[in-house]
């Protein structure tokens, strides 16, 4: 049997007719960007997430970008992310001139240490972006006790989370501003590249849409340095028929993850998933000591697992000139040797997961 990591063919299947209607609809209007579709998405959006304001952006790492952008961020400032991340995290700091702060993670979620977040504040400190790895929501409330009183604006980086819940609030209703990724392959997942800002920030909301559209105020009045990095028509189209359906895709990848823990729960140690939180399970992350063996057992057997993310960013070399070494964070590092991502998708047949969870304990057997 092969089982592929994510199934985006099974996805599209499960609701062809609708989406083709709606790609079609764009095309014979030829309304390409900025149309109606952009709108009612960002509005159905803003309202799935429990928050005021939405902005359609281009991908997740233009939305990181076009945050620390309008909240003035740039060179001489540091901004907190985590090691264990997507590269683009940290990208996005790099990209508007400011200096990324690694933090450690926390050895049972594998998201972000608050208590390391704590050691790295100071005067040049402009932001903490947490990062809702897997499909996790990171302990926003414990950072935003942190940068109490300081001029700190707490991000959230909800690439892998949409419509989780930490602590009874929906991800995208409760951080300063979320950014979202809707990469093809992502819980909420374009035709392409696309992304999202929230916020509940009027002002901010504002000056984000407005730097995702050139900085105008008009067609042709320039206010503030801007580019193009808005989210096109056709993904908009798109992501407006599919957010219907997220619940259910939801409950479906909480579904498969009870079922991995049920069979394999003695074999390999799964991410913690924190008794406030409810995770939507971007991905379905095993831990074990034998990693590199089962990742090639299980891809000789079909089975489309993979490592997210192999490599923590402090020891990536795009960020060398910031002098980090080996063992500057050790759990970190330890997560990311030990970690495989098994197949997780919402269309996932109990045949499947009884494949995969056999093969597993068949290695270990
Ligand atoms: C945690 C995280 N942040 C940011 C991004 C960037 O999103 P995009 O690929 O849409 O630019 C991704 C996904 O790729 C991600 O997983």
């Amino acid at each position: 049997m092969k089982i592929p990591l994510v199934d985006l063919k099974a996805n599209y299947l499960s609701i062809k007719s609708e989406i083709d209607t709606a790609i079609q609809s764009v095309i014979d209007r030829t309304a390409f960007v900025g149309g109606p579709e952009l709108k009612s998405f960002e509005n159905n959006w803003a309202e799935k997430c429990n928050a005021k304001y939405c902005a359609g952006l281009a991908n997740g790492t233009s939305s990181l970008e076009v945050i620390l952008r309008a909240l003035n961020i740039g060179l001489g400032d540091e901004v907190i992310c985590p090691s264990h991340t997507f590269a683009a995290t940290a990208e996005a700091i790099l990209m508007v001139g400011a200096k990324p702060i690694f933090a450690e993670a926390l050895d049972n979620t594998a998201l972000i240490d608050p208590g390391s977040v704590a050691k790295l504040i100071n005067e040049n400190t402009k932001a903490v972006i947490i990062v809702d790895l897997y499909g996790q929501p990171a302990d926003y409330y414990a950072i935003k006790k942190i940068v109490e009183d300081k001029n700190i604006t707490v991000i959230q980086d909800a690439a892998q989370s949409h419509l989780g819940k930490y602590k009874g609030r929906t991800v995208g209703s409760y951080a300063d501003v979320t950014s979202f990724s809707f990469y093809p392959g992502k819980n909420l997942g374009a035709f392409g590249d696309a992304g999202a800002i929230v916020t509940n920030n009027e002002e901010l909301f504002k000056v984000m849409k407005m730097i995702s559209d050139h900085g105008r105020t008009s067609k042709y009045e320039h206010q503030i340095p801007g580019g193009n990095l808005r989210m096109d028509n056709l993904q908009a189209a798109i992501l407006d028929v599919k957010q219907k359906y997220l619940p259910d895709w939801t409950v479906a990848r909480r579904n498969a993850i009870k079922k991995y823990r049920e069979r394999l729960s003695d074999y390999v140690r799964f991410i913690e998933e924190d008794k406030d939180n409810e995770a939507v399970y971007h991905l379905a992350v095993i831990r074990t000591e034998k990693r590199d063996e089962l990742l090639k057992f299980l891809n000789d057997n079909g089975v489309g697992a993979g490592i997210h993310y192999p490599i923590p960013l402090h020891l990536q070399p795009v960020f060398e000139y910031l002098g980090y070494k080996k063992g500057d964070f050790p759990i970190t590092e330890k997560i990311a040797s030990e970690i495989i991502s098994l197949p997780m998708f919402p269309e996932i047949t109990d045949e499947q997961i009884n494949y995969i969870c056999e093969k597993v304990i068949a290695f270990f057997k």
